[in-house]
């Protein structure tokens, strides 16, 4: 049964490869998809994309820190990915005297570049389809815990007998809600140095106003190196470290692309939710979306008001600010999306269709009449617990006092039963963690953002906790929000690193004895008592129910829909996206064509301005048209480019490649009309947007005169114009 589900489900994938919809496993590329991608453009093989038997392009391509992608671009290491997935980095190596983040930073030599403690790149040296292991012993009769219990045995004793190199590791996870198990061998490095940076003004051009938006014009990119021990194998950090020499590193074409041109993107996609039912798509787009959205632009309103007249608050803040803004204004995109395509009506007619075939076939019928009657049911009764986890989770996030207030509950709540010498170690690691919290913190700006945030968890009102202390305190400074954030951040002693230290002075009980008496630390600890005691165990079992449900529903699809094409929906695996070079038409009488060029930079240009100021060097090159062998045909330089291709968060720092494999781009971005993409992708909207390779080597060579970078690549230019 599990063998004819698999292989059913791989004849489906097969047949209906078409558009730029789909993220596809590259192990599967020349079963499921080659054919389809060689009458696309593809000139080369899927062999020479992922292959276990020789080098290959995925042997270029790592995950770079768990959160972005890069790739390696020389034989020395040098990797490429975005300004904002090195942005932290930069941050971190940036001072008021010494502000890379504003005025770029290149390392002229290797004894330049900056170690960055806890960044790493990891490669994918293998993957293979478990399922049948990893499925044994597992039937429709488990509850979830029985089922999860035995697929943990299986993993672990797969994980434990599968051969590989000691500094190898494995990893096994489930695909299509957990239909199928793909085993990863991967190799880690962890001395990841930064080699060069622009300037925020080329680097995150455009800031906030243009993130998501095309057109675009930003230099998004930044170079890191990876460094191996003298064996070339993954080392812990040492100044004895060597650069890495890749099996595989990528050539960089200076073609530029057409419309209609094939490409591709290699990389690691988050997270999409492309096979849920409308009732869940309109929850997120209707219900939840707008929730998170409230809750991040009171933080952002908040934080802009001070990080705009003080340039040491700015640093401070810049990365946490880019972060929170990031998801704030792709939630808004999403559910305009959401609407503008119709896309909860369009599923509800999918739905229809599916119970039509289903009522037409008995043993359909007999499997899955109620299924959507159930998923439904359980999105509609888990939606009161989703609306206040939003809330929870946003506030106890973007208020940095009640972030510290949980890690300091959660440290007395795990150190019960410990001695004295335990605690004590427990603190001091605590400690590091406060140490480095409070560098980027400001107590002012985060009480700013708690009078104006925590309103929207209404305590008083709320059905399902009752944090009495809370509402005590609450209506001891009159039900007004700004008086408590006063009382509040006035006396606790989270208000900074020194009064935090003080408190966490002394015995386990002695230190409790005085949380007792903070009065932040009891507010925010009675909402999240309640909060995990009432709200976070009846998520869990919606969240049982509705992964239940979602594997079957998932699995009945494939089986319904043979004329449907179903690809894994994105897990932070490696994953290769193809499509075209194509212009889009967002809304009536708007058509946006496909490339920006340096010009459109120029006429963006506001000196002074903190997202849209530009360098002074950048303007004279434009002035004197000094832009070496990086034009296209038109003679100018070209910046941005979007293309169909389907890719979401993770994706950042993938390389776009040209039907050969070559660079042309580096992924960055989304057009704000189609972040939808990550629940619905819908071809007409939905575009990523990548820097021109061009406008990266001119920013390298012509902007930051790096040519000791430049000389590193190995760039290609078979075209001739
Ligand atoms: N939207 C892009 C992504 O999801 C870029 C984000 C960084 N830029 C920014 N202005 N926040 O990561
Ligand atoms: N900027 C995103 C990232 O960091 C990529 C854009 C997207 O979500 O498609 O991965």
């Amino acid at each position: 049964m599990k063998k004819i589900i698999l292989s059913s489900l791989f004849t489906f994938v097969y047949l209906l490869s078409y558009c730029g919809e789909g993220m596809w496993l590259p192990f599967l590329l020349g079963k499921l998809n080659e054919q389809d991608m060689k009458s696309k453009g593809l000139k080369i093989s899927a062999e020479d994309i992922y292959s276990t038997n020789k080098n290959s392009l995925k042997d270029a391509i790592v995950s770079l820190g768990g959160f972005c992608t890069a790739e390696v671009i020389s034989n020395q290491g040098l990797i490429l990915t975005n300004h904002h997935c090195g942005f932290d980095a930069i941050q971190n190596h940036s001072t008021v005297a010494n502000n890379y983040l504003k005025e770029g930073f290149w390392a002229k030599n290797n004894a330049e570049e900056k170690t960055n403690p806890g960044l790493f790149a990891t490669f994918i040296i293998k993957m293979e389809d478990v399922s049948e292991q990893i499925l044994t012993g597992v039937n429709q009769n488990l509850t979830e815990k029985e089922r999860q219990s035995i697929i943990s045995k299986n993993i672990s004793s797969i994980s434990g007998s599968y051969k590989k190199e000691p500094e190898q590791d494995i990893k096994v996870v489930p695909f299509y809600d957990g239909n199928q198990y793909i085993l990863f061998v991967t190799e880690t490095y962890s001395d990841v140095r930064l080699v060069g940076a622009p300037p925020s003004s080329i680097g995150k051009f455009g800031s906030d106003t243009d993130n998501w938006v095309w057109p675009r014009h930003t230099g998004d990119f930044s170079l890191f190196r990876i460094y191996a021990g003298k064996n070339n194998k993954p080392a812990k950090y040492s100044p004895d470290n060597v650069p890495y020499v890749p099996k595989q590193s990528l050539k960089i074409s200076l073609d530029g692309v057409e419309d209609g041109d094939f490409t591709m993107v290699y990389g690691f996609p988050g997270r999409t939710q492309e096979y849920l039912p409308s009732v869940a798509v309109n929850q997120v787009a209707n219900v939840l979306n707008p929730i998170k959205i409230q809750i991040r632009e009171n933080t952002l309103e908040s934080m802009n008001v001070f990080m705009r007249v003080n340039e040491q608050i700015e640093i401070q803040y810049a990365s946490k600010y880019a972060s929170i803004a990031n998801y704030w204004k792709k939630w808004i995109g999403e559910s305009q999306g959401i609407r503008q395509t119709n896309a909860v009506e369009k599923k509800q007619n999918y739905e229809k269709e599916f119970t039509n075939r289903i009522q037409n076939n008995p043993t359909w019928n007999s499997n899955y009449s109620t299924l959507l009657t159930q998923l439904n049911d359980s999105y509609k009764a888990a939606e009161p617990y989703y609306i206040l986890r939003d809330q929870f989770s946003q506030i106890f996030t973007n208020n940095e006092m009640l972030t510290m207030t949980l890690q300091i509950d959660r440290l007395i709540k795990n150190s019960e039963n410990d001695d004295e010498k335990t605690w004590q170690a427990k603190l001091q690691k605590q400690k590091d963690a406060i140490t480095d919290f409070y560098k980027e913190y400001n107590a002012d700006l985060d009480r700013t953002i708690f009078a104006r945030i925590m309103p929207l968890l209404s305590i008083k009102d709320s059905k399902l906790i009752k944090p009495s202390k809370s509402i005590s305190l609450l209506s001891d400074n009159k039900n007004n929000y700004e008086l408590l954030s006063n009382s509040l951040y006035g006396k606790t002693a989270f208000k900074s690193k020194e009064s935090l230290f003080d408190l966490l002075d002394g015995s386990r009980e002695k230190v409790i004895k005085k949380l007792k008496k903070d009065k932040a630390y009891i507010f925010a600890t009675d909402i999240s008592s309640e909060y995990y005691s009432k709200v976070d165990p009846k998520i869990k079992e919606y969240q049982e129910q509705i992964n239940k449900l979602q594997r079957s529903y998932i699995k009945a699809q494939m089986e319904v829909f043979t004329d449907k094409k179903f690809f894994p929906d994105a897990n932070s695996t490696l994953r290769l996206t193809y499509g075209n070079v194509a212009p889009y038409n967002p809304k009536d009488a708007v058509n946006f064509t496909s490339k920006t060029y340096l010009d459109g930079v120029m006429e963006k240009y506001k000196p002074g301005d903190y997202e849209f100021d530009l360098p002074k060097k950048l303007i004279d090159l434009y002035k004197n048209k000094d832009y070496g062998i990086y034009t296209d045909k038109t003679g100018k330089v070209p910046v941005c480019f979007i293309g169909s291709n389907h890719t979401t968060g993770g994706n950042s720092g993938s390389p776009a490649l040209d039907a050969n494999g070559n660079l042309i781009g580096l992924n960055f971005d989304r057009v704000w009309e189609g972040t939808m993409s990550d629940i619905n992708y819908d071809p007409s909207i939905c575009r990523n947007i990548m820097v021109d390779a061009r406008y990266i080597l001119f920013i390298i060579d012509k902007y930051a005169n790096a040519t000791n970078i430049i000389k590193e690549l190995e760039i290609v230019h078979p075209k001739k114009y």
